[in-house]
């Protein structure tokens, strides 16, 4: 017996009142959809049946899904929806309904749900509302087994007054919703044929109806509106931070931290300063301090790595012991071996450092291979593009580059070189020499200084 999920992708979302197809509005920088499949597919020996239609080839090139695609040409309701899946649900299949635009529900939930399918009975999520308005209302007989679902605009005042809600998440076997489905009239207040029409007949039928239902309203929470959106994004973020502070994180204000995408590890006491955003894949070693106001992005914290106020860090390893920052912009492709320090007003990008290395104020340092223990004075820059080409410059360990130095690459600096302050290097500067490229001082004892002319 294997799970098809079938989610019901294919609504418009006027009032998202925007050209992108709404499941692909994004919480925490992944897509409704997305994060729906992703869900989804934690479950064992499951097949996903996404139903397409409005915006169909741009989320299908949003989204990456290992399942079918099936494309809903017109929208005429969630049981016409899952009619289009029928060809791809096998009568031993366990079947699970879930929305595109539902993104925060947990596989926990889903098993529960899911579990009734597999033992040949119909599972629905429901919810219990303050103000159910505008949900299909589950209606029970006295002793509380689920009789049908009314939706808004078919229910009768007492149907109304009920709180408890359909989520639309429910799981029906497979060869009943070959059965049931193939009975679907569209005979209600909207012309639809509806998928909530399949309660009555499970009732008909003597198939037992299971309720499921869940602690946190997000969870069964759709996205209709920028308003429900931003709501869902907060609650997603809450669920990310408690999760950290449970791993043992500290945070300065869980409410100023937002994670867009995933952390893969996460040491003992860490601590993140407000307003860091974490985007892509981040790993945060053992004892990482992270100041206020930073960006980091697809990167490799090693332990006891300090990362000053404003900071902006992406696709980088920061080996152990380093700080960087305050004001530091750290670009693709910088690695860092142990204990170095970039400083403030510092850009690096595609470059390799090695321990010990100091970059500490107003410098950019682009494909470069730098040694060991070698200091680069403020204002260094290598040149690294003549307009065409991009080029490398090497500096060897112990090297000392004085300030105000452009490297004009290619260009090799020897192992414990000086570079003398303010010059242009573009040639090889040897080992163990001071170089230097600059005008000679002098100074002129007659020299006066102009004066105004007189009119
Ligand atoms: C539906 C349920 C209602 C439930 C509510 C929960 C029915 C008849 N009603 O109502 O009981 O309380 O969801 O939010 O099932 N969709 C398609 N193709 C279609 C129609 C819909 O893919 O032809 C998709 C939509 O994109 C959406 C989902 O199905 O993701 C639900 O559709 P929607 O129109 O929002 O259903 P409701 O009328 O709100
Ligand atoms: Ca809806």
């Amino acid at each position: 017996m294997s799970i098809k999920v079938v989610v019901l992708a294919a609504g418009k979302g006027t009032r998202m009142h925007s050209i992108k197809p709404k499941v692909l509005h994004e919480i925490g920088g992944t897509t409704l959809l997305q994060h729906v499949l992703n869900t989804a597919n934690q479950l064992d020996q499951v097949t996903s049946l996404v139903i397409y239609g409005h915006g169909g080839e741009q989320v299908i090139a949003s989204t990456s899904h290992q399942g079918k695609w099936i494309e809903q040409r017109e929208q005429r309701g969630t049981g016409h929806a899952v009619q289009q899946a029928l060809p791809y649900i096998n009568q031993d299949d366990a079947v699970l309904v879930l929305y595109g635009d539902v993104p925060l529900i947990q596989v926990e939930t889903l098993n529960r749900v899911v579990s009734h399918a597999l033992d040949n009975h119909v599972g629905l999520l429901i919810y219990s509302m303050d103000d159910p308005t505008g949900y299909g209302r589950v209606i029970c007989d006295d002793d509380g087994n689920v009789q049908k679902i009314v939706e808004q605009k078919d229910a009768s005042d007492e149907e109304l007054a009920v709180k408890e809600i359909n989520s639309g998440i429910l799981s029906v076997p497979g060869d009943k919703l070959h059965q049931w489905l193939g009975e679907l009239q569209p005979d209600n207040s909207q012309g639809e044929y509806y998928l909530t029409d399949i309660f009555h007949m499970a009732v008909r039928d003597g198939v037992p109806i299971n309720t499921e239902s869940v602690n946190d309203e997000a969870e069964i929470t759709g996205v209709n509106d920028k308003v429900q959106l931003a709501q869902l994004e907060r609650a997603y973020q809450r669920r990310n931070v408690e999760q950290l502070m449970r791993q043992g994180v500290t945070f300065f204000d869980p409410h100023r931290f937002d994670l867009r995408g995933c952390i893969d590890f996460v040491g003992q006491d860490v601590s993140i300063d407000i307003n860091v955003i974490l985007e892509g894949r981040v790993s945060i070693g053992h004892h990482v301090r992270i100041g206020a106001n930073c960006m980091i992005r697809d990167t490799k914290i090693g332990d006891h790595v300090e990362i000053l106020a404003n900071c902006v860090i992406e696709d980088a390893e920061l080996g152990e012991h380093c700080t960087i920052g305050p004001f530091a912009r750290v670009r693709p492709g910088t690695v860092l071996n142990d204990h170095v320090k970039i400083g403030n007003f510092v850009e690096t990008k595609n470059v390799v450092i090695n321990s010990a290395s100091k970059v500490n104020h107003l410098s950019y340092i682009g494909d470069a291979a730098i040694g060991a223990n070698v200091n680069i004075g403020a204002g260094t820059i290598t040149c690294n593009y003549d307009g065409a080409n991009k080029h490398k410059t090497i500096i060897k360990d112990g090297a000392f580059i004085g300030s105000d130095t452009q490297l004009v690459a290619p260009v090799v600096i020897g192992e414990n070189a000086t570079i003398a302050a303010g010059s242009t290097i573009t040639k090889d500067a040897p080992d163990s020499q001071l170089t230097l490229s600059r005008v000679h001082q002098f100074s002129k004892s007659n020299w006066k200084r102009p004066v105004k002319t007189k009119k």
